[in-house]
């Protein structure tokens, strides 16, 4: 049986975090990986998860299943935190799934039972894992036009071309926030002529909300999810907590699956927790309970706020400060539009000739597709960053 498998290609961003591992040189840098790092290098554990986690480990009498579905105190907050106003509560059935990535697995399960021939839409470029999803589960994909290379902004007209030929039945996957791998977003007027676009075509909207503040804010990151889901009889969203609350390990994520017709809502509950139950069974839970514990607890809450605000202003000046070292070592402003992208990743718009030479030059290692973290860099890494960008002939 065994001697049968064939080597699966590595998903070259974990191949990237084995190949930096390795390298020995002192001083080498690792913008790979989408994982916040602080100006020490370490990934902290955020000071409302330690106390979380305590409150826990002291209340918790029990380590018995939960619901199949997940915690549902922890799936209330959570729509809460995402959706705000525009959760209709008669019309969303909710999941706890193994991390942000169970949420989209989920998703396309849920969209092929409900379609066998659905085709899934997703932009050019697109988080790596997305596809290899697809190809895996034999769903079949288009790519619509995102990223303007001249510009290292959104090609508008081009994404809403190609969406347009979006039929009904089928889903589109769009970022809620800090587009992965690019950073280029969209405006709040350019999600509603997306919403116009879905609308007219029929097409549901999948959105993956994997940096809700990280961007422009907590609420400011959900803006366009919200108008979606709030114009868009059906939707779903797919959230993760790995990066806001810094516990990628624990795998924490939720699915919401909004129906056109409250009287739709249980069948699809039940549909997710069976889900569940021939995937997994029950869903892990521990990250899930120190995100309900922080969000249902004012003191917690608000001092998670200050945190992920101070994690995301950050990244806001190290963009800032990349910018203004690559517009005085150019003497053009042909970088600022790092300062423009949001998240955690920028796309330099580098040849894959010159992400290597970056590697082996001066140790820095960025995604071959010149997807760079800006949440691995520090005041003092910029500036070699920038001179090494340069000396490629970016
Ligand atoms: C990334 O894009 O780097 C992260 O989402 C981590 C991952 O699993 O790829």
């Amino acid at each position: 049986m065994f001697a049968a498998l064939k080597p699966q290609a590595p998903d070259k961003i974990l191949a990237l975090m084995g190949e930096f591992r390795a390298d020995t040189r002192q001083g080498k840098i690792d913008l790979g990986v989408g994982v916040y790092k602080d100006p020490t290098g370490v990934t902290p554990v955020m000071r409302a998860v330690k106390a979380a986690e305590q409150r826990i480990w002291q209340t918790e009498t029990t380590k018995a299943y939960t619901a199949l579905a997940g915690e549902p105190a922890y799936l209330a907050a959570m729509g809460r935190m995402v959706l705000g106003d525009a959760q209709d509560g008669a019309r969303t059935a909710s999941l706890s799934t193994v991390g942000g990535t169970g949420a989209i697995r989920q998703a396309l399960e849920l969209a092929r039972m409900g379609n066998p021939d659905v085709t899934v839409h997703v932009s050019d470029p697109t988080w790596p894992n997305h596809l290899s999803i697809m190809q895996f589960m034999g769903v079949p994909f288009v790519q619509y036009r995102y990223f303007d290379a001249a510009t290292r902004g959104v090609d508008f007209d081009g994404m809403k071309a190609d969406l347009g030929r979006a039929k009904r039945g089928d889903l589109v996957l769009l970022h809620g926030c800090c587009h992965n791998p690019t950073g280029a977003n969209l405006t709040a007027d350019q999600w509603a002529e997306v919403a116009d676009v879905l609308d007219r075509t029929g097409a549901v909207p999948l959105i993956d909300l994997a940096y809700q503040g990280f961007g422009d804010g907590l609420e400011e990151d959900a803006a366009g999810t919200r108008l979606i889901v709030s114009r868009a009889p059906e939707a779903m969203v797919a959230a993760s907590c790995s990066k806001n609350f810094g516990i990628y390990r624990e795998r924490t994520g939720m699915l919401m699956v909004q129906v056109a017709d409250p009287a739709a809502r249980d069948v699809a509950q039940g549909t997710l927790a069976y889900l569940n139950r021939q995937t997994y069974s029950f869903p892990p839970d521990h990250g899930a309970r120190i995100v309900q514990t922080i969000l249902d607890d004012e003191g917690l809450a608000a001092d998670w706020r200050a945190e992920l605000e101070e994690v995301r202003l950050g990244m806001l000046a190290l963009r800032g400060q990349l910018a203004g070292e690559l517009r005085a070592l150019t003497g053009s402003d042909r970088f600022d539009f790092i300062a423009r992208h949001r998240g955690m990743f920028s796309r330099l718009g580098a040849s894959p000739e010159q992400v290597q030479r970056i590697k082996e030059d001066a140790a820095i290692y960025i995604v071959g597709d010149s997807r760079l973290n800006i949440a691995g860099l520090n005041r003092d890494s910029v500036p070699v960053l920038a001179r090494a960008i340069v000396d490629a002939g970016v």
